[in-house]
C-alpha cells in the first residue's frame, strides 16, 4: 500500500513537472487570440501559454519561454516590456492578447518571412504560404546558415520594398526584423555554429507546432541577451556583405557603421 502511494506521487510529480509540449499540441480554434508570431501562437497550441491567447502576463509569458524553448526571463521581458508598452490600448496594462501584437509598426513591420504587408492585408498575423515560398527559396539546402537566413530576410526587405507602395522600415523595425531571424537560429539552431535544421524551421512556421516529433530539442543552456545581440551581429554582417557591391535597398544599412575602407 505505502509503495504504491509513494509510487502514485512520484508519477504525479513527474507529469506535472514535464513539459506539455509533446503530449498536448491543438491547433488554434474559431475565437483563440493570435499574433503575427509564429513562436507564441505554437506556446499557446501547445498550451505553454493559455489556448486563447488571451489575458497574458508577465509571468505567464516568461515562464513559458523558459520552459519551452530555454529563453531567459530578463531576455523576454524585453520584448513583452515593449509589446505592453506598444501593442496594449490601456494605461499600466499588465496584460496583453497575443491578437493584440497585430499592431502595426509597433512590433509588428512590414517585410516579414511568412506574414503579408499591413498595406496588401489587414491580416498582417496570418501565415501565408506564397511569402514564406519566397522566403524558403533563400534555403537550398537541409541546413540554413546564417548567410542563407540573411539573404531570405534580405529578399523579403527587397521584394517589400519593391512591391509595396507604402513599404517603411525605420531603424526599429529593421532591428525587430534581424532579431527575428537571429532568435530562430538561436532558438533551433546551434548558436556557436549559427545553423539551424531547415525542416525544424519550417515545421514551426507552417505548423505553430515545436519541432519536438522531428528531434528537436530545447536548448541545454539558458539563451541570453547576449546570445541574441551576438547572433543579430552576425546576421547584420552577412547582410552588409551579401549587398556589397550591389545597388542598396536596405534598411539595415545604417545599422553599423559601414565596412572598413568604404570611406576611404
Ligand atoms: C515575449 C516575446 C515575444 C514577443 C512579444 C514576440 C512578438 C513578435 C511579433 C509582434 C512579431 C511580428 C513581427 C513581424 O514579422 O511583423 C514576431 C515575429 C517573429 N517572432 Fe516573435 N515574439 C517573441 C518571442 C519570440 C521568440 C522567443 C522567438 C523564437 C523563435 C520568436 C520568433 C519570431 C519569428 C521567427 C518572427 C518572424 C515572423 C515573420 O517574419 O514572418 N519570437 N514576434
Ligand atoms: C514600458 O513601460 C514601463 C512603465 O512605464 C517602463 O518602465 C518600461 O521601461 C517600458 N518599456 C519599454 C520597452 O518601453
Ligand atoms: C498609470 O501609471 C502612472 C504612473 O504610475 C499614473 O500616474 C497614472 O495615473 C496611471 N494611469 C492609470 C490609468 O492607471
Ligand atoms: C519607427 O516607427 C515607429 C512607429 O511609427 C516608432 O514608434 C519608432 O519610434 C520609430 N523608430 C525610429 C528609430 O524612428
Ligand atoms: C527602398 O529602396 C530604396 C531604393 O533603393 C532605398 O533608397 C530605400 O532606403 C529602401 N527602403 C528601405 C526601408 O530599405
Ligand atoms: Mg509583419
Amino acid at each position: 500500500m505505502k509503495t504504491i502511494f509513494v509510487a502514485t506521487v512520484a508519477i504525479a510529480g513527474l507529469c506535472s513537472a514535464y513539459p506539455k509540449a509533446a503530449r498536448d499540441w491543438k491547433p488554434s480554434d474559431l475565437g483563440d487570440s493570435r499574433s503575427p508570431c509564429p513562436l507564441l501562437n505554437a506556446l499557446a497550441n501547445h498550451g505553454y501559454l493559455p489556448h486563447g491567447g488571451r489575458d497574458l502576463d508577465r509571468d505567464t509569458v516568461l515562464g513559458a519561454l523558459k520552459e519551452a524553448v530555454n529563453i531567459d526571463r530578463p531576455l523576454t521581458d524585453i520584448f513583452f516590456q515593449a509589446a505592453l508598452n506598444m501593442t496594449v490600448p490601456l494605461a499600466n496594462a499588465t496584460e496583453l492578447s497575443l491578437h493584440h501584437l497585430i499592431q502595426h509598426n509597433a512590433i509588428e513591420h512590414d517585410a516579414s518571412l511568412s506574414r503579408p504587408d499591413a498595406f496588401f492585408s489587414s491580416h498582417q498575423d496570418v501565415f501565408d504560404p506564397a511569402i514564406f515560398a519566397e522566403t524558403r527559396s533563400y534555403w537550398p539546402d537541409p541546413v540554413i546558415s546564417v548567410r542563407q537566413a540573411a539573404a531570405a530576410r534580405l529578399g523579403r526587405l527587397q521584394t517589400s520594398n519593391r512591391t509595396n507602395p507604402a513599404f517603411e522600415l525605420n531603424k526599429t523595425g529593421a532591428l525587430a526584423s534581424v532579431a527575428e531571424t537571429a532568435i530562430y537560429l538561436i532558438a533551433f539552431g546551434d548558436v556557436e555554429a549559427g545553423t539551424v535544421r531547415r525542416e525544424y524551421v519550417e515545421y514551426l512556421f507552417e505548423h505553430e507546432r515545436l519541432p519536438l516529433e522531428l528531434g528537436w530539442e530545447k536548448s541545454k543552456f539558458v539563451l541570453t541577451q547576449a546570445h541574441l545581440e551576438a547572433m543579430s551581429g552576425r546576421v547584420v554582417a552577412e547582410t552588409n556583405s551579401l549587398l556589397h557591391g550591389a545597388s542598396v535597398m536596405d534598411a539595415t544599412a545604417d545599422l553599423q557603421s559601414p565596412p572598413a575602407g568604404d570611406e576611404l
